[in-house]
């Protein structure tokens, strides 16, 4: 296909990765973002956060004059694709706030070119795109609406090696954008708009709803003697069921699941449906958040002047993404009990100024001499350090409440401590 000109709002996580792959795929790209300090920091070749492999890509993509930078007061005009990709986060109703989206498909509306195609990436309620259709239509601007799937810490691999591209939208427009997928071997979901939208909040409910499930089966397993990642692996291996996110644990995090469940449980009551079942995965992962404490409380009774570690601060490995991280929301709750607190985090650091706990800089200095460690999160270097040694470095009793079922239980009580996982007796 011949190189086409596309503008992207938003240089978050989705805008730009979605840029600069589709620079790397030949198009000519500007990623646009009303951040200036995020712009300088892409204008020096450093990338605003931690995202394995996009620095080259955006590498590739500058060197080769096929990716810009710029500021959205600076646009003239819009490419004839424009991808909106900025945050829908979630007001205090549950709802998602469409203020930012709004405005951009304002500006789209006076900047882009009779026959502009908008392929809305940013995660927008059904509805939505019919009412954004409105502005954009009687301008001669076509709207698509094509969600992302990509994963925070792999999102580079999950855009080349995509496993669906859902396109809804007017047909015409829909083939062209299709097409400025080329070289992508997925396949794709042509729909109505609205369809699409659907498309993406079922799929985020449906992997919250398989945690929510697997946790509520390691409940189970405590009660019975069973070990959880052993059963989920059973019931994983039936392909009608298949592997991916049955892990147990502390419970989901992140920018997408907690939003993304709560508006969706939002906009089915407001359209008059109650979701039960997506009330309950919402409610068991709240709980899931509770067992680090139950647990600390059952074994060291008061937890007021206790020290406590805390594992992995970020809401999964490979990102520094701390956003609506179990973590987090623990120490909160811990701190809040009248405990010392230590955190570690290979890569996820929270502003000093507000954080009310200490940061340590290496695992080992935020065990040491604690009376219990948290593992919220399963980087690499946590899951495989260790822990025999440092185990033997904590103060009594030594409770190792491991939120992720990632260490191995037989070294920390080879080490003298007391080993507690999620449904993992
Ligand atoms: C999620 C989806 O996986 C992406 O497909 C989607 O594009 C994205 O949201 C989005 O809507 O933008 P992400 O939030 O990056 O991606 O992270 P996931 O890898 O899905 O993990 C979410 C949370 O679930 C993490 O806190 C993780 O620890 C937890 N999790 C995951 C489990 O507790 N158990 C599992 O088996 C898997």
């Amino acid at each position: 296909m011949k190189p086409c000109e596309v503008t992207v709002f938003g240089a978050g996580y989705v805008g730009l990765v979605t840029g600069a792959c589709l620079a790397d795929m030949g198009h000519r790209v500007e990623v646009l973002d009303v951040d200036r300090s995020k712009l300088e920091t892409l204008a020096a070749g450093e990338v605003p956060f931690h995202e394995p492999g996009l620095a080259d890509v955006i590498g590739r993509g500058v060197a080769s004059g096929n990716l810009r930078f710029g500021h959205p007061d600076g646009l003239e005009s819009c490419g004839e694709f424009v991808v909106v990709a900025v945050g829908t986060p979630p007001t205090t109703g549950g709802a998602a706030d469409l203020r930012f989206v709004r405005s951009v498909v304002d500006l789209v509306a006076k900047r882009a070119a009779p026959g502009a195609v908008v392929i809305m990436k940013s995660t927008v309620p059904p509805g939505t795109g019919a009412s954004l259709s409105e502005t954009l239509s009687p301008v001669g601007v076509e709207y698509t609406s094509n969600p992302e799937f990509l994963r925070e810490g792999s999102a580079v691999r999950d855009w080349f090696k995509a496993d669906r591209i859902v396109l809804g939208g007017p047909e015409a427009a829909v083939e062209r954008v299709a097409a400025l997928y080329e070289g992508i071997d997925a396949p794709i979901v042509r729909c109505g708009i609205a369809s699409a939208e659907l498309i993406k909040y079922a799929s985020n409910a449906f992997l919250a709803t398989k945690i929510s499930f697997a946790n509520e089966i390691a409940r189970l397993c405590d009660r019975l003697d069973a070990d959880v990642d052993l059963v989920m692996h059973g019931v994983g291996l039936d392909p009608r069921i298949g592997p991916a996110f049955l892990k147990a644990g502390i419970g989901y995090g992140g920018s997408c699941f907690p939003k993304d469940t709560k508006a969706l449980d939002y906009l089915s009551s407001l359209n008059g449906y109650d979701f039960h079942l997506l009330k309950a995965v919402i409610d068991v992962n709240k709980r899931m958040r509770l067992l680090p404490i139950m647990t600390l409380k059952d074994v060291l009774g008061d937890l007021r002047g206790k020290q406590i570690a805390v594992a992995g601060l970020t809401f999964k490995p490979n990102t520094d993404d701390i956003r609506e991280a179990p973590a987090l929301e623990i120490i909160d709750t811990l701190v809040a009990d009248g405990a010392q607190v230590r955190g570690y985090d290979p890569v996820g650091v929270v502003d000093a100024g507000s954080s009310s706990f200490e940061q340590a800089a290496t695992l080992a200095e935020a065990v040491r001499g604690a009376n219990a460690v948290v593992i919220a999160t399963e980087w690499p270097e946590i899951a495989h350090a260790d822990w025999r040694e440092l185990a033997a470095a904590m103060d009594e009793p030594r409770l190792v409440f491991d939120g992720r079922n990632c260490v191995d239980g037989d070294a920390v009580r080879a080490g003298g401590g007391n080993y507690v996982g999620v449904g993992r007796r």
